[in-house]
């Protein structure tokens, strides 16, 4: 079956997307990036923001992530046009007069930074903040990352995993039975909570239960369908896990996660923090090893849906009723040389 957006090699949801690393881009830094098939040039300006580019200088194509940041501009390396963060040529040198010919403007995408991530919108204008834990909302959180991976199928696929109860008992061999019940926040957000409480039939189960009041916490938060925060954990102490992710060439998933807790006070509020947020990265080492061979070899195609799979068919539907990224309208035809 063949959807709008879902699987698709070709079409995502507008949205935020992660780019790159905060750290890797220092004040003064330019990095080249192929983000969804559309090739950027990043920058961090000398007053710490990050502006995006299309990467190709409008005067001759060179890739503007060769470039060279003056000020808070961007410095072609060919003939040294600068680029101001809205994409406009602000200075022309060998153009009559130094004054920029008309044309020579690149697009520019909004770009914000959070959990020491770049992130870059595939549209004109933000809509949205960048994902977060709704849990923490705009709370001052404290993160680490955790894994870098690659996966041989399409982002969705690899996002559908955590609303996927029954493979938990089959693959993770947990002894549980999940119930994912959706709510949708807003037409880019939809979230999955279990409804079930813990199974005390084990021993495991006999000795947690008391930590749940009700429902086994188990959530899954779903940002433009390639982002996601799990949350999870006993009552007193929720853990984290976002999952970043974006298509890449071949079919491929690069995803990154990165553990989050909410920010406590002082010394020892940070060094428990430092403990939390590594056993939540053993918590989300466990799942992602699981699934290794599953993704390997996927053809995804939900041909015989059974009850159990509701969640996923309620995913699917809410991602289809997103606005495709303008990014993935086809190219523009031929046109002729320009003159000087
Ligand atoms: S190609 Fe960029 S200034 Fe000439
Ligand atoms: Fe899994």
């Amino acid at each position: 079956m063949s959807y709008r957006i879902f699987n698709r090699p070709d079409r995502f949801a507008e949205g935020w997307y992660w780019a790159l690393d905060a750290a890797a881009l220092a004040r003064g830094g330019v990095a080249k990036l192929n983000l969804l098939g559309r090739d950027l040039a990043l920058y961090r300006g000398e007053d710490g923001k990050v502006a995006a580019l299309d990467a190709f200088c409008p005067h001759m194509g060179a890739h503007l992530g060769e470039g060279n940041v003056d000020g808070c501009r961007l410095r072609c390396l060919f003939h040294d046009w600068a680029y101001e963060p809205d994409g406009r040529c602000s200075d022309a040198p060998g153009a009559a007069g130094g004054v920029p010919p008309s044309s020579a403007r690149t697009s520019s995408w909004p770009v914000t930074e959070a959990y020491g991530l770049i992130w870059v919108w595939t549209g004109p204008e933000a809509r949205r903040p960048a994902p977060f834990v709704p849990e923490l909302g705009d709370e001052d959180a404290d993160w680490s990352h955790g894994s870098s991976f690659v996966k041989d199928c399409h982002p969705n696929v690899v996002m559908i995993n955590a609303i996927d109860a029954h493979h938990f008992n089959t693959v993770h061999h947990l002894p549980v039975k999940l119930e994912m019940e959706p709510r949708t926040r807003n037409e880019n957000n939809i979230e999955f909570a279990n409804t079930t409480t813990v199974p005390t039939t084990s021993l495991l189960g006999r000795l947690i239960a008391p930590f749940y009041h009700d429902a086994l916490t188990y959530w899954m938060s779903y940002w433009y369908g390639s982002t996601g925060t799990v949350t999870l954990g006993p009552d007193f102490l929720h853990f984290h896990i976002l999952f970043a992710l974006r298509a890449a060439e071949g079919g491929k998933t690069e995803g990154r996660t990165v553990l989050v807790t909410r920010k406590r006070a002082g010394l020892h509020g940070w060094a428990l923090n430092r403990v939390l947020l590594a056993l939540t990265n053993l918590v989300g080492s466990y799942f992602a090893h699981g699934d290794t061979k599953i993704f390997r070899s996927i053809k995804f195609d939900l041909k015989t849906p059974l009850a159990a799979d509701r969640p996923i068919l309620r995913f699917i539907e809410h991602l289809e009723k997103q606005a495709v990224s303008p990014w993935c309208r086809p190219v523009e035809p031929a046109r002729e040389p320009a003159e000087a």
